[in-house]
């Protein structure tokens, strides 16, 4: 049995901890936020994540999790802190990693010679290192008397627990050794591939495959505009064209959301500005889109009111940044639906995933279905699969109502 200290129990750390509690280790949780830390030792969750609450229930009952304020001496130090980016120059977005630094200083004085310590948030290309400055100067211990390693992080929201399991990890270690090292604790709880590499390759292993799928999406959403302007269902011209073998289009949407794709092609383009002119175009095409959507939705919202002789009622269908989570980062429906509001529109916001907002007020599906003059599908929910929408002016961004086969 290992001990593990997690620093961060949001959507990453709280599932890891428990599936390390599940596999034989004795994990302390480790969060910032007192609110958390009181929620998980009471057996409970504070996020929605299928079989999360079972899973964290279980491993408190045991005694095999608890959670603290602070760090204690462990074995492994497992560091899942958010990683943000704030503004900066020339328009593009900084990553911000002082929460990662922090728990990096936070962890200093309880290590000791020997212990692994892995960063696991989505981190800028060079951030492992300084990770491994920060412990030295806090504990004296270099990166050859710790084991320091990356290892991305790469779950899908509403699998997590199978995936975490399930699939192939990255291990970028500081030193051979260190990804050695990674690769053995990570196999006590992974069926996937554990591929060792060096720290910086994973950190930018990690950012490329977010931004794969970003560039991929904006692909998707400028045909979209595309099709618009032309009268073709952009959902049929993608299913034909990915028939092609070597084609796969993924789909449009009303922008792009999460924490993870609207966010991580800025740290490769900071780090190498004028390398990157398809990623950074790629983010503004993204944006771009729920721009766009606004400007559809008022335009429709007008030509209603002239029609009915009032201000039309606009159904937003969405809040979420994709289907079946109520996680909001970065969230486009959520931005459209804001703009919506903030430039005067009569919304009706429904988000079957959450209860409420503090600046947005939620309906009832039944009542945005029964009020609505016109309804604006943001986010491809369960709820909204199958409506009987005949007769009704329908804005689809998600393809939610499309998903009978027919198009
Ligand atoms: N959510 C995802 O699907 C996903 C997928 C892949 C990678 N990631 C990456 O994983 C990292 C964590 O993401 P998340 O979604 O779990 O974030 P989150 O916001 O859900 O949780 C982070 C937690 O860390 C806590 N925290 C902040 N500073 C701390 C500190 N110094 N010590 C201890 N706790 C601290 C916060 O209070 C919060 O509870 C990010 O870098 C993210 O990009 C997330």
């Amino acid at each position: 049995m290992t001990t593990c200290c997690i620093l961060g129990l949001g959507y990453i750390g709280l599932p890891t901890a428990a599936v390390l509690a599940r596999a034989g280790h004795r994990v302390i949780g480790v969060d910032v936020n007192a609110q958390v830390v009181a929620t998980v030792n009471e057996g409970c969750i504070h996020i929605v994540e299928p079989d999360l609450d079972q899973a964290v229930a279980a491993a408190v009952a045991s005694r095999a999790l608890s959670a603290q304020l602070t760090p204690a001496t462990a074995d492994v130090f497992l560091i899942a802190v958010p990683t943000p980016f704030r503004s900066g120059a020339d328009g593009i977005p900084q990553p911000n990693i002082d929460y990662v630094l922090a728990a990096a200083r936070a962890i200093a004085p309880v290590l000791r010679p020997g212990n692994l310590v892995l960063l696991e948030s989505t981190s800028p290309v060079g951030t492992t290192e300084q990770v491994a400055q920060e412990i030295e100067e806090a504990s004296g211990f270099n990166s050859e008397q710790l084991y320091i390693a990356y290892c991305p992080e790469r779950v899908l929201p509403g699998r997590i627990l199978q995936e975490l399991i399930s699939n192939d990890r990255v291990i970028g270690g500081l030193t051979p050794e260190a990804a050695k090292a990674g690769q053995a604790f990570y196999a006590s709880f992974c069926q996937g591939e554990l591929l060792a590499t060096t720290a910086r390759t994973a950190e930018l292993v990690k950012l490329t495959e977010n931004s794969f799928r970003d560039v991929n999406i904006a692909f998707a959403n400028e045909l979209s505009l595309v099709c618009d302007h032309l009268g073709i269902n952009v959902r049929e011209l993608i299913r034909l064209a990915n028939h092609h073998p070597r084609v796969n289009v993924l789909q449009p949407g009303c922008g792009v959301g999460g924490h993870c794709i609207a966010v991580d092609p800025w740290f490769i383009a900071a780090a190498a500005p004028h390398c990157t002119p398809l990623i950074q175009a790629a983010r503004h095409v993204n944006d771009g889109k729920s721009r766009w959507v606004i400007e559809q939705v008022q335009a429709r919202a007008a030509a209603l009111e002239d029609q009915l002789g009032r201000p039309a009622r606009i159904g937003c269908l969405g809040l979420a940044f994709k289907p079946d989570v109520d996680d909001l980062r970065e969230s486009p429906a959520l931005h459209i639906t804001t703009e919506l509001l903030v430039a005067g529109l009569n919304v009706l916001a429904c988000e079957p995933n959450l209860t409420d907002h503090p600046t947005i007020k939620l309906h009832a599906l039944e009542q945005v279905l029964a009020e609505a003059d016109l309804l604006v599908f943001l986010v491809a929910h369960s709820p909204f699969k199958g409506l009987d929408l005949s007769g009704r002016q329908v804005f689809d961004l998600c393809g939610v109502t499309e998903q009978d086969g027919s198009v």
